[in-house]
């Protein structure tokens, strides 16, 4: 298929790439671009040569938030009976492969909203991450107020929501947001396919119930989250995949996963 707003591409076995490509609007998130990202999200998560998917934008931005010229003359009981955004949820509630989010640049309101439900954020120290909403008489409505206060703590999180500060990718970093940085954008999208290279070559099957279980945990309290976790990883006794990786260490070979 064909897109106006993203582009797709395998660039190495295994971890299918979705480049978000609307350059002269900052990768400006409007309605169509969400409705091609979801498209190609779904056609990577079920397609049999994909593992691990990367999501990048620009160098210069991944992407400078929803797009506020689609939602200035919106009104509420549009926005409220066409669950405007909730579409963008896809991404968390649907997407069982990995996501990892590449950013550089501007990643600011929806933009830093959709790298947060990545499974793993990877920057550069210079982006330039923040939620300016309040600036526009509005407030995140991406999940921002909960991923990021999940991230970095309220007090950090409320500072920033009410301010419409931006913050670094050097502070992302630092604050826990982003799994790594790097210096420049050819390290960033170097490391980013190093990993989804890596991740690509385990097996699926663990590499799935390893995120449905670490993506739990924001969701359920401990107690009930080791519970849903034994439960899985009792379920992964019945795949394939781990009879062949502990028969390989046994025997010292290299695991061939049959993904089953
Ligand atoms: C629509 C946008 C846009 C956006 C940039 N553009 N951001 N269009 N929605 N979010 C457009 C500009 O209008 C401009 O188009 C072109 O992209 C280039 O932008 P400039 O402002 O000229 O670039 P620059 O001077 O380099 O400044 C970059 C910038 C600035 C600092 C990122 O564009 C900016 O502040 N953008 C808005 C950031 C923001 O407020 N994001 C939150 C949106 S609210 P023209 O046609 O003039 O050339 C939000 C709500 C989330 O995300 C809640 C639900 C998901």
């Amino acid at each position: 298929k064909s897109y106006e707003y993203i582009q797709t591409t395998e660039p190495r076995p295994g971890v299918g790439q979705i480049t978000l490509n609307r350059p002269k609007a900052l990768n400006a998130l409007s309605t169509p671009l969400i409705d091609e990202l979801n498209h190609a999200l779904q056609a990577f998560d079920s397609s049999p040569s994909i593992s691990a998917i990367l999501l990048t934008g620009s160098q210069k931005a991944f992407a400078a938030g929803a797009d506020i010229k689609e939602m200035s003359t919106l009104t509420f009981s549009e926005a409220y009976t066409n669950s405007f955004i909730e579409s963008w949820s896809l991404l968390t509630t649907t997407i069982k492969k990995p996501i990892i989010a590449a950013v550089s640049g501007h990643a600011l309101g929806g933009g830093c909203e959709l790298a947060l439900m990545c499974d793993i954020l990877y920057c550069t120290e210079n982006a330039n991450f923040g939620q300016p909403e309040i600036k526009l008489g509005t407030i995140p409505g991406a999940g921002g107020s909960q991923r990021l206060t999940k991230a970095i703590g309220k007090a950090r999180a409320m500072e920033l929501i009410l301010t419409g500060k931006n913050f670094t990718g050097k502070e992302a970093g630092e604050w826990g947001v982003a799994a790594r940085t790097f210096a420049s954008w050819e390290e960033l999208i170097e490391g980013a396919l190093k990993t989804a290279e890596t991740i690509a070559g385990y097996s699926r099957v663990a590499v799935m119930a390893g995120k449905e279980v670490v993506n739990k945990s924001q969701d359920l309290g401990v107690r009930d989250g080791v519970e849903y976790e034994r439960r899985v990883f009792h379920s992964l006794f019945g795949s394939e995949d781990q009879k062949i990786g502990m028969k390989a260490f046994a025997e010292k070979k290299k695991a061939e996963w049959v993904h089953k």
